[in-house]
């Protein structure tokens, strides 16, 4: 493929090739010399037009540590602020010969728009409510890693469905490797479009996380919810923010993930999220810088590969 867009494009055998790759680049990071030089002389660059702590610094330090040229555009400080539109800016980038794109962006469908208007290697790092198919990649490593294989397990995934992408594209994923998921969320926070996903619904976290080997929580996206129902914090801990109560119903060796930034206390308790027995938040950080620095090789090798079709 040219681009990462989402993992609606990809096969099976397209994620575990990624993430066998990605499993070398965990050994790599491990050890005190982290270099390698898989995309000396190319350049990437970051345009986040959404804040982000780990995909945006996970990227940059990939891209690093494989030896690219990594620039991070100050979005709020460049001319999108002066009327500049979005594909205007791209294409202004595109003229200085980047070979790697990462992109975030608010609107869905924003990163794709974008992808066929430029010359390199798009990668989406989230847009809008639509796809964040690295994120979907790390924690499906992370799960592979922790349980063994990526297959035949019990998913829930749990809160605010209907805002994340997030949960769109671990629902793709883990559905793709033939997972049983189950989504647990209130009513009004379940996406309309849930029939298409073959999936079990429930509103309720004890019945939902009943024997469940993987716990998947989501942040509260309030800054989504625009003028729609909005929950009260308290009201909505006390039925879906995840505690030891609520997980005593899962498998007694169910991992507890969340992509993060987390709210402790809204959707999750402040001390579950850091019991190290449960909880893997900490090693899909890790699983991130690995990921992207698989997804980034493979495209880059696509490349070359299509550039040396051409040529002979
Ligand atoms: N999980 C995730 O995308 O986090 P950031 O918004 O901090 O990048």
């Amino acid at each position: 493929a040219k681009h990462l867009l989402g993992i609606e494009q990809l096969a099976p055998d397209e994620i575990t090739t990624l993430l066998d790759l990605a499993d070398q680049y965990v050994a790599l990071n491990r050890q005190p010399h982290k270099h390698s030089d898989v995309l000396a002389g190319l350049t990437q660059i970051n345009m986040f037009f959404e804040n982000s702590t780990r995909t945006q610094a996970s990227f940059e330090l990939a891209g690093k540590r494989l030896g690219a040229d990594v620039m991070n555009m100050a979005m709020q400080a460049s001319s999108i602020k002066k009327g500049e539109t979005l594909i205007d800016t791209a294409m202004t980038l595109n003229a200085m010969h980047p070979d790697l794109l990462v992109v975030r962006h608010p609107h869905s469908g924003a990163v794709d728009l974008l992808s066929q208007k430029v010359n390199c290697a798009v990668l989406n790092a989230g847009d809008g409510r639509h796809e964040h198919p690295t994120q979907a990649l790390l924690d499906a490593l992370t799960i592979r890693r922790r349980k063994g294989r990526l297959h035949r397990l019990n998913i829930a995934i749990c809160g605010d469905i209907a805002h994340s992408r997030v949960a769109r594209s671990n629902i793709m994923l883990l559905g793709k490797m033939e997972n049983r998921i189950r989504l647990i969320a209130p009513p009004t926070l379940m996406p309309a479009e849930i029939d298409h996903f073959g999936v079990e619904v429930f509103d309720n976290m004890e019945e939902g996380l009943k024997d469940v080997d993987v716990v998947m929580m989501l942040r509260l996206q309030r800054e989504r919810m625009d003028g729609g129902f909005i929950p009260s914090e308290r009201e909505y801990y006390h039925r879906y923010g995840l505690d030891q109560a609520k997980l005593d119903n899962a498998a007694s060796d169910a991992i507890v993930m969340h992509p993060g930034p987390m709210n402790r206390g809204v959707e999750i308790d402040g001390e579950l999220a850091d019991d190290i027995n449960r909880s893997v938040i900490q090693e899909q950080v890790e699983m991130g810088v690995a990921v992207r620095m698989a997804a980034m090789e493979l495209l880059v090798q696509a490349s070359r590969e299509t550039a040396q079709g051409v040529a002979t």
